[in-house]
């Protein structure tokens, strides 16, 4: 009889529990299956699939034209490799603000193409009716607060969020309607940690920082930045966990220099 290990999943109820509990939840980014693989292996509670491809995966100088297919390609891969993590996708731009139909057409369409587990949307209670309208659906809805970088060209520049007070109170209203609406959890990203605090004391759903302090319920990162694969990418929230450029580079020229040297293969690595 063989036995199979079973792996319990994350879900948006697990993450409730871990917020009371006070037990922080770890977040990170994934776009293709081999990455995805390993850090669901390594015990990561939420995969996101971040629009953030749009930059590290894609080249592009902000998140805007990363189209709703792509990142159903991207979730797909993620998709296949976790089985623990629970797997988050964006919505890009431009799949979401039309009105709050074009909404649901695109989380659906993620839920069902991709196999998600839920979507993250950026913005307050001007999405407010979509938001209801895709949690009607049955599909888990992350908010996304302060630095919501598919506004960039309206704030233009990439600076924290939310220090002046009529910004900050914006953000504490949003907040509370986001959690009253129904959303699972919402991501603070850049914003003073005085303000995280209060606002992840004000609400019962978990938050998860990125530049926003060591008070939220989660912290998530991207994870070419965490790998230090972004040469030159150093914001003061950012810890990096490993020098990956270094050693990927160091790897290609050492196979570089075995090929030309005619020292790969040898004897042993060929048939
Ligand atoms: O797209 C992304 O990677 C994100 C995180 C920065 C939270 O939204």
């Amino acid at each position: 009889m063989s036995v199979t290990k079973e792996i319990k999943r994350v879900t948006t109820n697990s993450l409730q529990e871990m917020k009371k509990r006070g037990e922080r939840i770890a977040m990170l980014t994934a776009y293709d299956y081999s990455m995805a693989a390993i850090v669901d292996e390594a015990g990561m509670d939420i995969i996101l699939v971040g629009d953030s491809a749009s930059n590290v995966m894609a080249g592009h100088e902000t998140t805007l034209p990363i189209t709703l297919d792509q990142m159903i390609y991207h979730a797909q891969s993620v998709v296949r490799a976790a089985k623990r993590a629970l797997v988050i996708v964006d919505l890009p731009f431009g799949s979401y603000q039309g009105n709050s139909k074009e909404a649901l057409n695109s989380a659906i369409r993620i839920m069902k193409e991709a196999g998600a587990h839920g979507v993250k949307i950026e913005g307050g209670v001007e999405i407010g009716e979509s938001v209801t309208r895709i949690l009607t659906a049955g599909i888990p809805v992350m908010g996304h607060l302060g630095l919501t970088p598919q506004s960039i060209y309206k704030f233009g520049t990439y600076t924290v969020r939310a220090k002046e007070e009529a910004e900050a109170q914006k953000l504490r209203s949003d907040a509370i309607a986001l959690q009253n609406l129904g959303c699972f959890g919402i991501v603070l990203e850049k914003i003073p940690a005085k303000l995280a605090k209060e606002v992840t004391d004000s609400i019962s759903i978990p938050t998860i920082g990125i530049g926003a302090g060591k008070h939220c319920d989660g912290q998530v990162l991207v994870i070419h930045d965490m790998l230090g694969i972004n040469k030159g990418f150093k914001p003061r929230f950012l810890r990096q966990y490993a020098d990956l450029n270094n050693v990927m580079n160091s790897a290609f020229k050492n196979y570089i220099r075995d090929v030309k040297d005619k020292s790969f293969p040898n004897d042993t690595e060929q048939y």
